[in-house]
């Protein structure tokens, strides 16, 4: 980083601003991020913001925010105000808000969870869940006099990774696919959305008005603490039983256990237990809104269906049951598709972190406890970085040399040491369900209530809204 030569004071700002409030009325809760996005296209990459007591720099250049992302954890750290939030409501957050020594802890035995052959024990209970995805919409497409099934796809999705992210995460098959009403999953789905809309109100109103909602939020919260204290000492009964268990962990929850063991014999539960949470908040809302977004994508552009087709098709021609890693990595196709619909849907469009000290950014001073709030949709969208960006173009990832998309322009998982660890996981899960789909649905294309592509709506993660998808089986060859 540079020596300042701006104060951040000095900076642009939108128009707008109101005292107490600054610009959060303009930028509102759920399109916040475009309201962002549209002031980068005004002010250009770096200017000022206020939303209520929150100072902000908005970064919007991809250079700077890896620089940014990469001086962790000793120049920024996670918002304070959103570790404050979680910690009120009760959710330790393991590994995504933890910081220091907490935070190098955790991370080693969280990574040591993701390694290769931890993801490859994984990998059968992943496939029997992509497997009742696809009973799931067989049936549904059954039902129907013209075999077409009409999907909320968002909510279908969810329910995958429901499935998968908690069977790997509590070692406990929650199957909201086959049967509905899960408990814990109902609990889950109030605490959520509540984070969020606490994270960006003006005013903490549930401090000083608490009504009903907020009362059965602390329930929900106790509930769901008590589930996963219940899951770890279960796993910690069967690993006793069956030590083998502890080499060959069959689920996160052991080897967050194994690794916390093996790593430092002191290690809490509350640690592995704050991790198990962080699994499900990181890893259901984000891989089934990309799969989304992807989804739409592609059905808007029909050559990219037929050409991720055929390659399905080429390297896993015995249907679900016959998926194996091996072959899941034989798709660069594919992958190109995942690329580029996280480069124009990133389901975490905004990155902020907190400065920890006086620092300086770019050519900017900001004083510590300033929100450095990273635009990661500016440059990977802008037509100075890359030829016809707002096109869904899977090929361009597939360029080498000069024509390759530039490095970290695009940064769906974050970057530098706190880069998302569930990112190998996320991208197999992505896989499975694509190309089980691909390869046994025709997908006759999507709708929306307005007949437009589906609106984007921040929770926490960007969530497509409204998206019913149209597919119906394909004879398997
Ligand atoms: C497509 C799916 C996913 C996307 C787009 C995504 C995106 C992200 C992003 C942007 C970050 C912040 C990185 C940074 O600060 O530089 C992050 C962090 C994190 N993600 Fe993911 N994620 C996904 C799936 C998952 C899954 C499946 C899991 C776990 C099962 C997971 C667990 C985490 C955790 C624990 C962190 C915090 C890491 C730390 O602070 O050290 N994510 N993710």
């Amino acid at each position: 980083m540079t020596r300042p030569t701006r104060a951040f004071a000095h900076l642009p700002s939108p128009s707008g601003e109101w005292p107490v409030v600054g610009h959060a009325l303009r930028a509102g809760r759920d399109q916040i991020h475009q309201y962002v996005e549209a002031q980068v296209r005004e002010l250009g990459p770096i200017f000022r913001l206020q939303l209520g007591k929150r100072r902000i720099m908005v970064v919007a250049d991809h250079a700077l925010t890896q620089q940014v992302l990469k001086a962790r954890p000793e120049h920024f750290r996670r918002s304070v105000r959103f570790v404050r939030t979680a910690a009120e409501l009760g959710l330790d957050m393991g590994l995504f808000t933890a910081e220091g020594d907490v935070w190098h802890r955790q991370r080693r035995m969280v990574m040591a969870s993701f390694a290769p052959q931890r993801i490859r024990a994984y990998f059968p209970a992943m496939l029997n869940v992509t497997r009742r995805l696809q009973q799931r919409w067989l049936k549904a497409c059954a039902a129907t006099p013209d075999g077409v099934a009409h999907l909320d796809v968002q909510r279908e999705l969810m329910r995958y990774t429901v499935d998968t992210i908690t069977g790997l995460a509590f070692g406990h098959d929650v199957n909201t696919l086959e049967a509905d009403g899960d408990v814990i999953q109902q609990h889950l789905d109030r605490i959520f959305p509540a984070l969020f809309d606490r994270l960006v109100a003006v005013l903490p109103m549930w401090r000083w008005l608490p009504r009903d909602k907020d009362r059965q939020l602390d329930r929900s919260v106790a509930s769901v603490g008590r589930a996963i204290e219940g899951f770890i000492a279960q796993a910690r009964a069967r690993m006793a039983a069956e030590p083998q268990r502890r080499a060959e962990p069959t689920n996160l929850l052991e080897a967050f256990i194994a690794a916390a063991e093996s790593e430092d014999p002191s290690v809490r539960d509350a640690d592995v237990a704050g991790n198990v949470m962080t699994m499900v908040l990181g890893g259901e809302d984000t891989t089934a809104n990309s799969l989304c977004w992807m989804l739409e994508l592609m059905a808007r552009t029909p050559e990219t269906l037929q050409q991720a087709r055929a390659e399905v098709l080429t390297h896993l021609a015995g249907g679900v049951d016959t998926f194996t890693l091996d072959a899941l990595d034989q798709l660069p196709y594919l992958d190109a598709c995942v690329s580029e619909a996280m480069r124009l849907k990133p389901v975490a469009p905004f990155l902020p972190v907190e400065a920890v000290h006086d620092t300086v950014v770019g050519d900017v001073a900001i004083p510590a406890g300033t929100l450095v709030w990273n635009v990661m949709r500016g440059d990977s969208v802008s037509d100075a970085h890359l030829p016809h960006p707002q096109r869904f173009w899977p090929e361009r990832w597939l360029q080498t040399g000069a024509q390759a998309v530039p490095k970290h322009l695009s940064m769906p998982f974050g970057s530098g040491p706190r880069i998302c660890p569930g990112r190998y996981l996320a991208l197999l899960e992505i896989k499975m369900a694509a190309a089980m789909i691909l390869q046994r649905f025709d997908i006759l294309g999507v709708d929306t209530p307005d007949g437009q592509p589906a609106v984007e709506q921040m929770n926490l993660t960007m969530t497509p809204v409204g998206l019913t998808l149209r597919v119906r089986p394909r004879a398997m060859g």
